[in-house]
């Protein structure tokens, strides 16, 4: 019988997991398929019950249900209750487990695409949401030196400084910094990370003094469309390393793939995928 998957949101028709997921599982030669199930926070209840009486093998969740998802599940892997967010279910034998990927897949898209390695690094990380927050886990998590969380609203950085050193025990190693005093973050950061909502359809940073970042520093990019913002495009002017939001979006999935089908992802063909529904 044909494995049947997905992914829910509202909206999801923006979704890439489907076009990457259906190339993964074609690369496998699984027979599984990856479907794009609109769900409204209103038919959530009803959807779980539905992949329930269905067996729907699993599915992804994205906006707005990462954290509504939690009560319909049976359990909850200790790095999703961390992060606070579930972006993938895995459904064993009428059992849901949820689960969380983008905190390991950012940073095997850092380790893989750019060898870069977390310890005993100093990092900037530039918001306060759902991604933020996740990959502010993980970090933490890979022995980094030193995680310095900037935000436009300060509050916001505030309470996730104070919720990341709750969970992680890793109190030390993180703090907020208002904005205003960027420039003496960036000057001793070796990774700068953008997880704001800047960027998106090229829009640009109106203050964020990008000269003052250490020689040599990785300049990294959550968002994909487009693929190289404006953020890149200045980073790569001023001759730093630069990674794409594109990496943690593959990687993200090529763990929820693993999970799913308990096998490696072929991640050149999800890749490709991606790229080609990017128009690249
Ligand atoms: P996520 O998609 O990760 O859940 P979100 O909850 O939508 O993110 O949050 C978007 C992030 O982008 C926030 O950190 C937001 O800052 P505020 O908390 O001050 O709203 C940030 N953001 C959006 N527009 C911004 C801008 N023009 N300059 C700086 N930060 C911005």
């Amino acid at each position: 019988m044909t494995t049947i998957l997905g992914v829910i949101g509202d909206p999801v028709t923006h979704s890439l997991s489907p076009v990457m997921q259906s190339a993964g599982i074609k690369s496998a030669g699984i027979d599984a398929v990856y479907k794009m199930f609109p769900v409204t926070p209103a038919q959530l209840a009803d959807f779980v019950t539905e992949v329930r009486q269905n067996a729907y093998h699993g599915f992804n969740v994205t906006l707005p249900h990462k954290q509504r998802i939690a009560p319909y599940l049976d359990e909850i892997v200790p790095e999703a209750e961390a992060i606070g967010a579930v972006n993938t279910v895995l459904n064993r034998n009428g059992h849901l487990i949820g689960y969380n990927t983008d905190a390991t897949g950012y940073l095997r898209s850092l380790t893989e695409e750019q060898q870069w390695q977390p310890e005993d690094k100093t990092i900037t990380l530039l918001g306060a949401g759902g991604a933020a927050r996740a990959i502010g886990y993980g970090l933490l998590q890979a022995d980094i030196a030193q995680l310095y969380l900037v935000n436009r609203t300060a509050d916001k950085a505030v309470a996730m400084a104070e919720e990341l050193s709750r969970v992680t025990r890793h109190e030390s190693r993180v703090k907020a910094m208002p904005w205003s005093q960027l420039p003496s973050c960036l000057s001793a950061t070796d990774l700068l990370i953008n997880a704001t909502s800047v960027g998106l359809d090229g829009t640009r940073f109106d203050n964020l003094p990008l000269d003052t970042l250490q020689a040599g520093a990785l300049v990294s990019d959550l968002v994909y469309t487009p693929r190289r913002t404006p953020l890149l495009a200045e980073a790569d002017a001023l001759a730093y390393t630069t990674h794409e939001g594109l990496g943690m979006l593959l990687y993200q999935g090529a763990e929820a793939f693993q999970i799913w089908f308990e096998k490696e992802a072929d991640i050149t063909a999800m890749r490709q995928a991606l790229l080609g529904a990017l128009g690249d």
